[in-house]
């Protein structure tokens, strides 16, 4: 995701924010700047790529003098990764700089209501609403300023806020997107993560929700939400600076695993208004779906599981049929495809060789084109008729974790907005939507759920080979669960569907071939427990993973993993996440390379 800095004291503000800047590159990002603001002035750098071009732009900072200022990269969302897009922002009249992580949910409505009130906007973000109502709303005082502009956005957001007004000092404002204060000597700091604060200082504030602090040299002052000054606790800080950028976290891909209720939150929460799924993206799509007779997904690897998991949703409320196909078979398949055709492709990176091929292939056939991409700008984004974003943010590990699950919750919402299109949906539709926007709070319940797993994976790490077995929906999680297991431990993991165990793969269970078996869909649950009972009779041990209260699975189960109750159309975005987490400490009692398991890349885009 994007990253903030903010510095104030006596020393120079650029070298020390570009400096900020670069602890922040890991998170991946496509455009940076920096605002400082010497005396009254505010000079505003910013360039698109690397910040090595915002130090060549600025001579290493030496060009833009001054004591005060805030920083930040951008990893686009709203709005290609150009220069206009990178912030800061401006206000009109110069007096503000706006630096913001997160999204501004409502941020059409304001921007149409700040346009009436004649306001120039110079970029597409969301985020340029915040520095013009800032502008609105000052009346002299910048915090009262900042309460107002607050209260009027609905969303995610760090801010990092300077007002020409107010030289020497820097604001911060959070709202569900981390902010962390920096406590120095003469000097403060604030940034979005403390990887850009610990060379400086190791004394940190944690801003909460709805808190927003005034940092001078020599003074935090932090207020809550009413504008109530209140005091905070310092912490110190004794990560090395390595584990810092990893938030804390051993390895990226832990870290991926927990942002994923905020991920899926980012990816559901701005589709979701007025109890309707929309997306804008779509408008020019939405009147050809009644001629829709066809739908094919087609990706690779997670992606390609994440669309197994989401085709019984789409094909269900919409009531068309849905075929999931490998990218690199499909286009291959001189596939059967014309007008009536939706190919849905997905990919986080954009750049995989067989999704891009097989896009090319069916939209040259005439096959309407829809893409579910997470990288802004990547080559099937620009190739597809419309593209839908997930919002996951960068994703480092190469197993992908919150890449996949904010897919599936796109997929849903296009379930919900084709099916409502078609009017299929009628009084389902406000139960259904409060179902998609529980599931970040779900996710959260099932890391939260299942504080064994380390010890499980001690049980099960010495074992070659694991089956995951399930049906409908749980077969879809056990493909992705069986792909973590063998990508990041090395060890051979299977995924069948529980009814074709007796076809051949039953031959091969014995006391030496644990089974994870994935008992979630309660429409299925009673077939998958007589599977779970024909392994456990050849010997298998059988970690069981299900809702809470289901006591069905007690007698048939030597271990359990558990979920909160999801209806069952919408569960698989839960359910993988026990298995990430398994996989993940399989692999650590192993010594795996978690991170860059071997062979293995994070963008395939040779065939
Ligand atoms: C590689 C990655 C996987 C990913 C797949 C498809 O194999 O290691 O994590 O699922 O490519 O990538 P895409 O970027 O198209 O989703």
């Amino acid at each position: 995701m994007c990253g903030i800095v903010g510095f104030t004291g006596m020393q120079e503000a650029a070298p020390i924010l570009l400096d900020g800047l670069k602890k922040l590159e890991y998170r991946g990002y496509d455009s940076a700047g920096i605002a400082v603001m010497s005396g009254k002035t505010i000079s505003v750098n910013k360039v698109r790529g690397r910040i090595a071009n915002l130090c060549e732009k600025t001579k290493d900072g030496t060009s833009v003098p001054g004591p005060t200022g805030i920083g930040h990269t951008r990893w686009a969302t709203h709005g290609a990764p150009t220069e206009e897009n990178a912030h800061p922002h401006l206000s009109n009249d110069g007096r503000f700089a706006v630096v913001h992580n997160g999204i501004i949910e409502n941020y059409l409505t304001l921007r149409e209501e700040l346009l009436r009130d004649g306001y120039q906007f110079q970029s597409e973000t969301d985020t340029e609403v915040i520095v013009h109502l800032l502008e609105l709303y000052y009346k002299g005082n910048v915090r009262d300023a900042l309460l107002k502009t607050a209260n009027r956005l609905r969303g995610s957001y760090a801010l990092g806020v300077i007002c020409s007004d107010e030289p020497g000092k820097i604001y911060a404002v959070r709202e569900a997107s981390p902010l962390i204060l920096g406590v120095g000597i003469g000097e403060n700091y604030f940034a979005s993560d403390v990887t850009a604060l610990v060379s400086h200082t190791r004394n940190v504030i944690y801003l909460d929700d709805g808190e927003f602090a005034e940092l001078s040299g020599m003074s935090i002052r932090i207020f809550d939400c009413s504008g109530t000054e209140i005091r905070k606790k310092t912490t110190r800080i004794l990560w090395d600076v390595q584990a810092a950028e990893k938030g804390g976290y051993e390895h990226f891909m832990l870290k991926e695993i927990m942002e994923q209720p905020g991920a899926v939150r980012a990816a559901i929460a701005p589709r979701i208004k007025n109890g309707k799924v929309i997306f804008e993206e779509l408008g020019a799509f939405l009147p050809a779906l009644p001629d829709i007779r066809k739908i094919i997904i087609t990706a690779c690897g997670s992606a390609y599981y994440a669309g197994c998991a989401g085709r019984y949703a789409l094909e269900q409320l919409c009531g068309i049929p849905v075929e999931v196909e490998l990218a690199s078979e499909l286009r291959y398949l001189n596939p059967l495809v014309d007008g009536h055709t939706l190919l849905i492709v997905i990919s986080q990176s954009g750049e995989t060789a067989d999704t891009i091929a097989a896009l090319k292939e069916c939209k040259s056939r005439g096959a309407k084109t829809l893409a579910i991409v997470n990288v802004v700008g990547s080559t099937v984004a620009k190739l597809a008729d419309c593209t839908v974003y997930t919002w996951a943010g960068p994703e480092i590990a190469v197993a992908t974790t919150k890449g996949y699950t904010t897919q599936i919750a796109v997929l849903y919402l296009l379930a919900i907005c084709f099916a409502d299109h078609l009017n299929r949906l009628g009084k389902d539709e406000a139960a259904m939507l409060d179902t998609l926007q529980a599931l970040p709070r779900r996710i959260q319940q099932a890391i939260d759920m299942n504080p064994a797993i380390p010890e499980l994976a001690k049980k099960y790490h010495e074992n070659h080979a694991f089956f995951f077995i399930g049906r409908n929906t749980d077969y879809a999680v056990a493909l992705e669960g069986s792909l973590k297991m063998k990508e990041i431990s090395y060890l051979h993991a299977e995924a069948y569907a529980a009814g074709e165990l007796k076809h051949g793969t039953i031959a091969l269970i014995d006391e030496h071939q644990p089974v994870i078996a994935l008992c979630c869909n309660p429409f299925i649950m009673e077939k998958t427990l007589s599977n779970i009972v024909e392994v456990k009779s050849r010997g298998a041990e059988v970690l069981a993973l299900t809702f809470r209260d289901n006591q069905k699975i007690l007698p048939v189960a030597d271990d359990l993993l558990f979920i909160p109750k999801v209806d069952a159309l919408f569960s698989a975005v839960i359910e993988i996440v026990p298995l990430q987490l398994l996989a993940y400490y399989v692999a650590k009692e192993n010594g795996c390379d978690i991170d860059k398991p071997k062979n293995l890349a994070k963008s395939v885009t040779v065939e």
